[in-house]
């Protein structure tokens, strides 16, 4: 068992295993070259030779514990038939809603369309690389997922006011995506995902009344699938107030925590594994402060069964090599 397995399932505890949130992107000078000749990507994403490599990049330079696989939480909009770009220093821009268009998407078409994510992640499981080591596959959780097909861009800080108007639109896209990203998350498992992470982005958005309806009830259902493939659920519900309350009614194997809360307070609140919190902007200052950091959050949780990660993804603008000396504080904690 790869030692992310025996944090989560066997809930082994000062063995923190370590990958961090989009270690396959743009501060790698060999991604960023690879972008330059592929303007769009999704195409990137659904080149399967080159999305394989990016995911590999980062285990070729740093002691990771886990291969993610190099794709988007956009490809399941993508997947069902709506149109979704990125737009350089503008973010993801989805096209209009066509409810006819999505309803009538046929699972074969669905996964025809969605292949090279699949046949990567093969790649990946049978390449050396990631001997000992975990394949992660993702999915977004229905609620970010609705967010940005209403929405059709990130949210940024708060929802247009009419978001939930019609609520018969939004009970049949919650309907579909749960019917879809079951398809994704059996997809990637069969193509050799051992762990599935649900990133559920924009969780904090709403406010406590809302979570049931539309966080705690279709993220469970998607929760209960991925158990009943015998495949361990890793929940990032960034910014969400309650992190317990969340871990009770949702019940993941592990939870991911952003940086705004308090290690503290998950310690003394969180029964399961927990994995990530450090800021992202720790790594732009200097050696010193990330093992201050970093050894605060292995401190914390060196009783308790701790998977290494940041707060939310490392940013664009990070030095490589402070990444490496992350990697490797860690490794030697
Ligand atoms: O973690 C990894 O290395 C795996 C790859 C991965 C990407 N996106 C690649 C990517 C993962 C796990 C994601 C998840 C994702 N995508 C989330 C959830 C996590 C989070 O960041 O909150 C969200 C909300 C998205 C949607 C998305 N994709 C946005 C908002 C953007 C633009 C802004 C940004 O952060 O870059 C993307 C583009 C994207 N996805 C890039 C990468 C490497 C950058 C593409 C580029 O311009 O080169």
């Amino acid at each position: 068992m790869s030692p992310i397995q025996e944090v989560i399932i066997n809930k082994k505890t000062s063995i923190n295993p370590i990958w961090i949130m989009r270690q396959a992107g743009r501060y790698l000078p060999e991604f960023r070259e690879i972008r330059a000749n592929n303007p769009d990507f999704i195409k990137l994403c659904l080149n399967h030779k080159l999305s394989s490599e990016i995911t590999l990049q980062p285990l070729k330079r740093y002691n990771l514990d886990a291969a993610i696989i190099f794709s988007d939480i956009l490809m399941v909009p993508y997947g069902i038939n709506q149109k979704v770009e990125f737009k350089k220093n503008f973010g993801p821009l989805l096209g209009d809603l066509n409810l006819d268009k999505i309803l009538s998407i046929q699972e074969d078409s669905f996964i025809e369309r969605l292949k090279p994510v699949y046949k990567a992640l093969e790649t990946i499981s049978n390449n050396d690389l990631t001997l000992n080591k975990s394949t992660i596959g993702f999915v977004g959780a229905p609620w970010t997922l609705m967010v940005y097909m209403i929405n059709k861009q990130s949210p940024k800080i708060k929802l247009k006011s009419n978001f939930f108007n019609d609520q018969l639109l939004i009970k049949k896209i919650l309907f579909i995506l749960e019917k879809f990203l079951k398809i994704h998350i059996k997809n990637q498992v069969d193509s050799g995902a051992q762990i599935i992470q649900i990133f559920d982005s924009w969780a904090g958005l709403l406010e406590d009344k809302d979570l049931p309806y539309y966080i705690y009830n279709p993220t469970f259902n998607l929760v209960k699938f991925i158990q009943s493939l015998g495949i361990p659920v890793i929940c990032f519900p960034r910014n969400i107030k309650d992190y317990k309350k969340y871990c009770d009614y949702i019940k993941p194997d592990a939870i991911c925590i952003d940086y705004e809360i308090d290690p503290l307070i998950i310690r003394k609140d969180i029964k399961i594994p927990v994995q990530g919190g450090l800021d992202p902007k720790v790594l732009l200052t200097d050696k010193e402060n990330i093992k201050k950091e970093a050894k605060r959050y292995l401190d914390i949780f060196k009783d308790h069964p701790y998977i290494f990660n940041l707060g939310h993804g490392v940013l664009p603008e990070t030095d490589p090599n402070m990444m490496e000396y992350l990697v490797k504080t860690v490794k030697d904690y």
